[in-house]
């Protein structure tokens, strides 16, 4: 598969990932190298990945708790005193080789350290392939919040190899096939439709769309890197989404949702909103909540969740002068940002969710 180069760094695939992070190693002038994992990728992925690293450079490991419930400030600074205790300096390297949770920590961790080190993504789940390791967004939540703490600083380089998720669990499959959807319903129909087939997904087809989302979001980041406009629309289906996902994991009895699972209700939630506020297709909307609804099935959201709920967006990170802006769709690849959504109609869009 063809790398993509962007003006800032390249994203590698699968054999290539390692000759070019081998040749980058050998033409760098790194003192040390510092890999982030979790307790899931140090089990399953550091031992494949060690092996084909060709360096004369100590490699030193940091181990994270896995789960978004250790995506914050407290699991950064642990990261830090590490660092600080295996003597990194400002020549050293860090690697974060893991999902969403350890590139976006680890790189927020490499941004701050010294005030910054170089660091790469190694992405070991899909949401992270498509997504958390694309694009330069860094960063923690801040209690149960989503990101709310971050910066947006590019690494130098993303290797994905596909051969990493055949470690990973269905339901996290799951969550990284929401934002490949994503990348269809904002960007392209002809991609959305790819989907709509799904016993057509074999790990060669996958590997095609995965490359075909990362081409999707990285030609929306190179236009608009930090989010002054085009990049809003990569948060299709976010807004209600993070707050369904911080809502859900503040609550104890709630069952424990993955990000791209929120993410799928988020939008179905918002195609409801397009379809009442943007001219949005009644029938593709059903569509969508059909499709959508086939894989991650339906979430019951109940009556007493919905005003919470809705009382979580004012901390959306898209707001602005006070005002919820939602990314909406006025047909399939044809997004309209900074809507504004009364809450009655999210009300209705919950009840259609649920019905
Ligand atoms: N995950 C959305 C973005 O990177 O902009």
């Amino acid at each position: 598969m063809k790398s993509i180069v962007t003006s800032q760094y390249s994203i590698h695939f699968n054999s290539t990932c390692y000759t070019e992070l081998n040749a980058y190693l050998q033409h760098s002038n790194f003192s040390k190298i510092f890999v982030i994992v979790d307790t899931n990728t140090h089990n399953f992925c550091y031992a494949y990945f060690i092996a084909k690293v060709e360096t004369n450079l100590k490699i030193e490991i940091v181990e994270i708790e896995a789960g978004e419930i250790h995506k914050n400030i407290d699991t950064c600074v642990g990261v830090w005193n590490a660092l600080s205790e295996l003597n990194a300096d400002r020549k050293s390297l860090i690697i974060n080789l893991g999902g969403g949770v350890v590139t976006d920590l680890g790189g927020f961790v490499a941004s701050t350290y010294k005030r910054g080190l170089k660091y790469l993504n190694i992405p070991t789940s899909l949401l992270a392939m498509v997504d958390a390791s694309v694009g330069g967004k860094t960063g923690v939540d801040l209690d149960t919040l989503k990101n709310q703490i971050g910066v947006i600083n590019t690494p130098e380089m993303v290797l994905v190899d596909t051969h990493f998720l055949s470690t990973l669990p269905q339901n996290e499959m799951r969550s990284g096939l929401a934002e490949m959807f994503k990348h269809g319903l904002i960007f392209s129909e002809l991609y959305w439709n790819k989907f709509k087939d799904l016993s057509l997904l074999d790990i060669e087809n996958l590997d095609e769309l995965i490359y075909e989302s990362i081409v999707i979001k990285q030609n929306i980041v190179d236009i608009d890197p930090y989010e002054d406009n085009l990049r809003k629309t990569l948060n299709f289906g976010h807004t209600l989404g993070h707050a369904i996902e911080s809502y859900y994991l503040s609550n104890p009895d709630k069952p424990n949702l993955l990000h791209g699972e929120a993410v799928a209700i988020g939008m179905v939630l918002a195609c409801y909103l397009s379809f009442k506020l943007c001219d949005f297709s009644e029938e593709v909307n059903q569509e969508i909540k059909d499709a959508i609804a086939k894989i991650f099935g339906i979430i019951t959201i109940n009556k007493a969740d919905y005003n919470p709920i809705i009382e979580l967006l004012k901390y959306d990170k898209k707001n602005e002068h006070g005002n919820i802006n939602f990314v909406l769709l006025e047909a399939i690849g044809k997004p309209k940002i900074n809507c504004l959504v009364e809450n009655s109609l999210i009300i209705n869009a919950f009840k259609f969710y649920n019905a």
